[in-house]
């Protein structure tokens, strides 16, 4: 029996391998040190956790409203208009099981077979599979030259008749850049002139450094009636497990987004809706002192990095993540292999240091590979010293 071609179009993650030979050092009672965690490596703050207990004991653990509850898509509108200067009913509000069903939700309801979506390399694993998934075809704009931001005439360059929708994700995994206010008003003033979608990925927003703002492209002129905005639950409140992510968008698309999820999933627990409440009622001096310790974390990694000439780096301005070029050691010797690409530089601290990371291939860009610092500092201080020894040997057998 044949599977259906859909299958055939999406790819199962590069990082597979990586992973799998970290799993079999484990199992063989070796210590590795593991820099490739997407989440926070806080719990997740008393307060939520306890609303979630609140919610078992008082029996609210029955299916509730397809697109969330009232409750708290009213205090996701007041999120919107408070934090990012937007104004939503709670009617435009869609409460998903995690961002990403919110992304897929919205592609699931903008295009169709022929059509194209345009994302920037390096992009987030999920978003070339999700537009495949979709039926839609990704266009990417390689940003490795552009400090790793889309320009407007690149932008306006990948712009065809075919083009339904753009994806912008800011700050953004796996790079960390996040684009300033004129960086977006250009980018803005380009898509205020185009009949597409934008789908913005704002899951990081709260994980910012430097006194950075983040700004949302929908707030410039009418491009509200544009945009999907896409938030949740996972980064921000160290929320990862309990899959809750929301959208915002015009009515019409919210309620057709709302359409589609009532056919798959339903709501998104009842559990961890009252717990979202209680994030957004706000234990804030927990997620400044998340904060704030990603943010030494970084300044860390970077001392370390700027001490070796031949490393160069994507500064990160938010979320957890530090892309580092790593193309100097190609050409080189690792054990019995020739080093060639992003994957065998990880194949080889995997093998070799302990230390795993993730290649830069698995976000579309082959000469950088990830590391994320949402791991203690301990281990941040054995994982930066195993990759400068490794580099330090790689660089001597060019
Ligand atoms: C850029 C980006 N968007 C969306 C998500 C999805 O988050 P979740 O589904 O946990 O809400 C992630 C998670 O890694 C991410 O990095």
């Amino acid at each position: 029996m044949k599977l259906a071609s859909r299958i055939n179009r999406i790819e199962t993650s590069k990082t597979l391998q990586v992973k799998e030979k970290a799993l079999e050092l484990k199992a063989q009672g070796i210590e590795v040190i593991d820099l490739t965690a997407g989440e926070p490596d806080f719990p997740t703050p008393p307060s939520v956790c306890q609303a979630g207990i609140e919610a078992i004991q008082q029996g609210f653990t029955k299916y509730t409203a397809n697109n969330g509850i009232p409750e708290l898509r009213t205090k996701i509108a007041q999120k919107f208009a408070r934090d990012n200067n937007l104004s939503y009913t709670p009617e435009q509000i869609i409460v998903s099981s995690g961002a990403k069903q919110s992304i897929l939700n919205a592609l699931l309801v903008m295009v169709e077979e022929g059509d194209e979506v345009i994302i920037g390399s390096p992009y987030w694993v999920s978003y070339p599979e999700q537009i495949k998934i979709a039926g839609a075809s990704p266009v990417i704009i390689d940003t490795a030259t552009t400090d790793f931001k889309i320009q407007p005439r690149q932008l306006e360059q990948n712009i065809s008749s075919r083009t339904k929708a753009v994806i912008l994700n800011s700050p953004c995994n796996p790079t960390g850049v996040v684009y300033t206010e004129p960086e977006i008003r250009d980018l803005a003033d380009i898509l205020l002139q185009k009949d597409i979608w934008i789908i913005s990925d704002e899951i990081y927003e709260k994980i910012i450094f430097d006194h950075l703002h983040h700004i949302s492209v929908a707030t410039f002129g009418n491009l509200i009636e544009k945009s999907v905005v896409i938030n949740g639950f996972s980064k921000s409140y160290s929320m990862t497990g309990w899959r809750l992510g929301y959208a915002a968008g015009p009515l019409a698309v919210v309620k057709a987004m709302s359409k589609i999820q009532s056919h798959y999933t339903s709501n998104a627990s009842s559990i961890s809706q009252k717990a979202a409440v209680a994030a957004l009622n706000g234990p804030s001096e927990e997620i400044e002192k998340m904060r704030r310790v990603f943010e030494e974390r970084r300044n860390y990694i970077k001392s370390v990095l700027d001490k070796r000439s031949y490393f160069s780096y994507v500064y990160p301005q938010g979320a957890f993540y530090f892309f580092i070029d790593i193309s100097a050691v190609f050409g080189s010797r690792g054990g019995e292999k020739m080093i060639e690409n992003s994957l065998d530089v990880c194949s080889f601290l995997t093998e070799h240091y302990h230390l795993v990371t993730v290649p830069g291939i698995a976000f579309g860009d082959d000469r950088h590979l990830r590391i994320s610092f949402a791991a203690s500092q301990e281990s941040l201080e054995i994982g930066m010293r195993k990759l400068t020894e490794a580099m330090d040997h790689l660089m001597e057998r060019k």
